[in-house]
């Protein structure tokens, strides 16, 4: 049978056996859903590093939040964090790990990294960042990494299905958007990118996160009608099948009140479609998508 996501193997690679971690830590600004979500009290989230989950189940936010993946090792990870468990280096870490080392050669400096990443003046950051890391090896050296060739040895095909021939370049504009909006010294999200750790402790602790093992889909199917009034559902749609596009929003329709908020993002640029779009406020500075859409009826549906 064909699997209707690929992240359902829990891995990247179409060759690899999954089994291991893949996130230690979530690369999506869980302060648009804080914003978004005031007032609403049954959430419905991906589990992935646990980040917004636990961000969303703080002392000072008044939803009971569900948190699911279809990746046992994120699941149990993602619990452990709730626990106050150690954050941990996933795969996703490691490749990123490998880019920075490979960015030395295009003279990304630790200490010119240092003095970026302190930076809070947005306008000053992206002066500082067309002066001296966006060179023209960083961009060739990032277009290669990020064209077809090069990530088709890291990820399985339905993971890239979806990208723009010319992805490096978008995603060197997405972090150009970001750079020059929010200050870099306070940004979490700068600091995991650019320099692998955030050099300030990270609050995990939380009220209870019901932690639930599985498919979104099968999960939203199985819950009673009309239970959630807030969903928000990472990029899972990033390597999916149409047919579970089809059927996600069928799940969600089902399972949400009338005027749910669904929050979706993606790494495909957006639709062209008339939706509210958050990707420039997302302070992890890489999203093309980071849609709010509203459950008003029968119609709803995700976009392609
Ligand atoms: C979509 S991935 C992407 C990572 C994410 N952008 C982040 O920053 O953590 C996040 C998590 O979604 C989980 N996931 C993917 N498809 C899913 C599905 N259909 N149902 C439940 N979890 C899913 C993956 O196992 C992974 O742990």
């Amino acid at each position: 049978m064909i699997s209707e996501t690929a992240w359902e193997a829990g891995e990247f690679s179409a060759t690899r056996r999954g089994g291991r971690l893949l996130f230690g830590r979530m690369y999506e600004d869980a302060e648009i859903e804080s914003r978004l979500f005031r007032g609403r009290s049954r959430v419905f989230c991906i589990a992935s590093a646990g980040c917004t989950a636990l961000r969303l189940a703080r002392d000072d936010e008044d939803h009971e939040v569900v948190a699911c993946d279809i990746n046992p090792v994120q699941l149990a990870y993602a619990r452990q964090r709730g626990q106050g468990g150690a954050r941990k280096t996933g795969a996703a870490e490691r490749v990123m790990a490998q880019a920075r080392r490979m960015a030395r050669l295009a003279g990304w400096h630790p200490s010119r990294l240092d003095e970026f990443l302190r930076m809070s003046d947005p306008a000053g950051q992206l002066a500082f960042w067309k002066q001296h890391l966006d060179t023209r090896r960083f961009r060739h050296g990032f277009d290669l990494l990020l064209s077809p060739r090069w990530l088709r040895l890291v990820y399985a095909p339905p993971f890239l299905a979806f990208l723009p021939a010319d992805f490096g370049a978008l995603l060197r504009a997405r972090l150009e958007r970001g750079i020059a909006r929010h200050p870099n010294a306070a940004n979490p999200f700068a600091w995991a990118l650019f320099h692998g750790s955030v050099p300030w402790p990270e609050p995990s602790r939380s009220r209870a996160v019901e932690w639930v093992g599985g498919d979104a889909a099968a999960y939203l199917e199985s819950c009673p009608p009309a239970w959630f009034d807030a969903f928000t559902l990472s990029n899972i749609l990033d390597g999916a099948t149409s047919g579970y596009r089809v059927r996600l929003a069928q799940a969600v329709r089902r399972a949400a009140r009338p005027g749910a908020l669904v929050v979706m993002r993606s790494f495909a640029e957006p639709s062209g479609k008339r939706v509210r779009n958050c990707a420039a406020e997302d302070r992890s500075l890489l999203w093309g998508r980071v849609e709010v859409l509203t459950v008003l009826d029968d119609h709803f549906s995700f976009d392609a």
